[in-house]
């Protein structure tokens, strides 16, 4: 019973080591078969769904301008911070997710 409380609570993943992540780039991870976009904005990052919602596209691929990403497929922006769709061919926004930064690493909250 414990164990399916602790599911459903999610857990905090180890993305990217912080030193890496220069100012306005991103990196994507994996976790359970999830892709994840981490975003560093001026020394603040941010995770977002790593695939577009338009077509099959990576978002670490794309064009970071202020707190906008720009599809590297079709030039759909999201808003990084809350993952809104800004601009067609998007239409759909992003999921979001928590971040925080412990010991030089950048943790990413996933929740089921
Ligand atoms: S795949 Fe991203 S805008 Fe089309």
């Amino acid at each position: 019973m414990i164990k399916d409380n602790q599911a459903l609570a999610g857990v905090w993943v180890k993305a990217v080591s912080a030193d890496v992540l220069e100012p306005d780039d991103a990196e994507k991870f994996e976790h359970d078969g999830l892709c994840i976009a981490v975003f560093n904005l001026d020394g603040s990052f941010f995770a977002t769904a790593g695939i577009c919602t338009h077509e099959h596209a990576f978002l670490s691929e794309g064009y970071v301008d202020g707190e906008t990403v720009e599809c590297p497929l079709h030039q759909g922006l999201f808003n990084i911070r809350t993952g809104q769709a800004l601009s067609p061919p998007v239409t759909e926004g992003l999921r979001t997710f928590k971040t925080k930064v412990e010991d030089g690493d950048v943790y990413v909250f996933v929740e089921p």
